[in-house]
This record gives structure tokens, C-alpha cells and sequence, in this order.
């Protein structure tokens, strides 16, 4: 399973690139607004530094034309972008011609089973449920994500699901059971999810434990 950073925060990025398990990031307008840099030069910072792991960058165009015009040239920023599509039923045909034409493409705000099998049907690379905002309005997408990689494997789909909007850690663990392909995660909820208080508790006792000892050097 890839874990990926939902930011467009170059130095949280960084930060927890040095844990070694950030495998891609996901960005779109709302966190690259938060950055506050310029959008452009903010991915290219980002891909450098990602080494060729994958960066989604979003639309956000909304004709056809122009949207098609916009992936394109989006997906010229540099080699490991990912162009993010949102799964609308009148974009269908642009996130045709652009899977036809091999750019890679995530397709967000996936909400549904048909709305993942479509996109599935038409080989995205990867589609993103997002179950936070379905859970904010008292939705239970406890089911949702399981559903949508049991269907995946069940038809044998070359599609990664990219589980997103998640907002704690049991979303994550629910992720995780899920046997998603990847797990978006905010800087804030990654770091909270590796700490554990027992661990914490753990090493506190060990060194207290170590101290009584009054080993100056070991071994
Ligand atoms: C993922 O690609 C999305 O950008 C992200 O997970 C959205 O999360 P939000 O619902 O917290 O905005």
C-alpha cells in the first residue's frame, strides 16, 4: 500500500519525504491557494523533490476544450505529474481521449460504486473516493471503499484506488483493512498516526529503567 502527502506545503513535504514512506502527493486548488505561491513553480518544486514519484495536479478549467488543453499542458510540468480530473459525467469523454493519449490521470471526487466503476471502465489511473466529505454530511462510507476495491479485483481493473478526504486515524486504519492501493493523508493526521502514546509511554520507562543503572557507556 502507497502512503501519499494531501498538501502543497513544499516544507511539510519535505519533512516527512525524510521518513521514507511518502510514495506521491496529491494537491488541488484549495491547498495550492493555502501555499499561496505561485501555483506553477510550487508543482515544479514539488515533482523535483518527489524523484519521480507521483504529483497530482488538478484541472481547473471547466470546458471541455479547455480542459483537454489544460491537462496536457499540466502534464508537461514535469514527467511524474498526474493529472486530476473530477469523476463529472460530461468530462467523460475528455478523460477518454486523455487515457487514450497515455496521461496518467487521478479522478477525484469519487463518491460512489458506479461512478468507481465507470472510471474504472475507462482505465484511469487512479480514482479518489473521498469519504470525509461523505461522512461529513452523516453518510456511512464504512462499506464504500471496501466495496470499490473488491470490485477493482473482482474484474480485474489495472485502476489504483486512492483512498482520500480522510480525516482521522480510523479512517486510515479503515483504509488500510480496506486493501486500498493508497491512502492520501494530510501532514497533520500522518504524523499523528505514527505516534502512539504507548510507544511514547514505552521509551520513557526503558531510559528511566536504563538511567538507574548509571552506565556511563554502552557497550
Ligand atoms: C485528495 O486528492 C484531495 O485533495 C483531498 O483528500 C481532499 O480532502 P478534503 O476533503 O479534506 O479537502
Amino acid at each position: 500500500m502507497q502512503l501519499f502527502l494531501d498538501t502543497a506545503d513544499y516544507q511539510s513535504i519535505k519533512k516527512l519525504y525524510e521518513t521514507g514512506i511518502v510514495d506521491g502527493i496529491t494537491t488541488n486548488p484549495t491547498n495550492l491557494r493555502k501555499d499561496g505561491a505561485n501555483p506553477k513553480e510550487a508543482i515544479k518544486k514539488i515533482c523535483e523533490l518527489m524523484q519521480g514519484k507521483p504529483v497530482s495536479v488538478q484541472v481547473t478549467e471547466s470546458d471541455l476544450d479547455a480542459i483537454y488543453a489544460q491537462a496536457q499542458e499540466i502534464a508537461t510540468i514535469s514527467d511524474n505529474v498526474v493529472v486530476k480530473i473530477p469523476c463529472y459525467q460530461p468530462y467523460y469523454p475528455v478523460i477518454q481521449k486523455l487515457l487514450g493519449q497515455n496521461v496518467p490521470l487521478n479522478i477525484t471526487l469519487v463518491f460512489s460504486l458506479p461512478q468507481a466503476l465507470a472510471m474504472c471502465k475507462l482505465g484511469a489511473t487512479y480514482i479518489s473516493p473521498f469519504l470525509g466529505r461523505w461522512d461529513d454530511i452523516d453518510a456511512d462510507t464504512s462499506a464504500l471503499l471496501a466495496e470499490i476495491v473488491d470490485m477493482k479485483n473482482e474484474y480485474d481493473f489495472g485502476t489504483k484506488v486512492l483512498a482520500a478526504s480522510l480525516r482521522d486515524v480510523p479512517s486510515v486504519h479503515q483504509a488500510i483493512n480496506a486493501g486500498s492501493d493508497v491512502a492520501t493523508i494530510s501532514p497533520a493526521l500522518f504524523e499523528k498516526m505514527l505516534k502512539h502514546p504507548l510507544t511514547e509511554q514505552g521509551m520513557e520507562k526503558f531510559s528511566q529503567d536504563w538511567n538507574k543503572l548509571g552506565i556511563s557507556q554502552f557497550p
